[in-house]
């Protein structure tokens, strides 16, 4: 059967810090940039949801996009959006916000769901700033 590949993109916005908290603020300064900041920051994110799958020859679709839509929305939007991603989100706990990790941890929340409609989830990609972006395939 034929495969595409649909994406879906959504945006949230959430304040972080990157630290180590056994490194001094010079050392993660230098590590991290101005993501260290002692006093949080924010970015504006763009999430990309790339799902694989048949196309339902009855229906035309690979799969419903407010359906996906809305699994992004319950999962990750609700969940990351005007929060902070270092003390508010379940699903990053113990982890340092960076856009790798944020990716990773997407991945994981998402992926059992995607399989629930039938569908695989192929790429993650978070952009963080209108240079940098992360993309992440699942691989270990
Ligand atoms: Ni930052």
């Amino acid at each position: 059967m034929p495969k595409t590949y649909l994406t879906r993109r959504e945006r949230f916005s959430s304040a972080h810090r990157l630290f180590q908290q056994e490194l001094s603020d010079t050392e993660n300064a230098q590590i991290y940039g101005q993501c260290s900041h002692p006093n949080w920051h924010g970015h504006n994110y763009e999430l990309f949801v790339t799902v694989k799958g048949d196309v339902n020859p009855e229906i035309g679709f690979t799969l419903n996009l407010k359906t996906l839509s809305n699994i992004i929305k319950t999962y990750i939007i609700d969940k990351v959006d005007h929060k902070n991603l270092n003390l508010d989100v379940p699903f990053l706990k113990g982890k340092i916000p960076t856009t790798e990790n944020l990716s990773i941890a997407i991945w994981d929340e998402l992926a059992p769901h995607i399989k629930e409609l039938g569908a695989e989830l192929y790429k993650i990609k978070v952009q963080e700033t209108e240079n940098n972006f992360i993309e992440y395939f699942g691989e270990l």
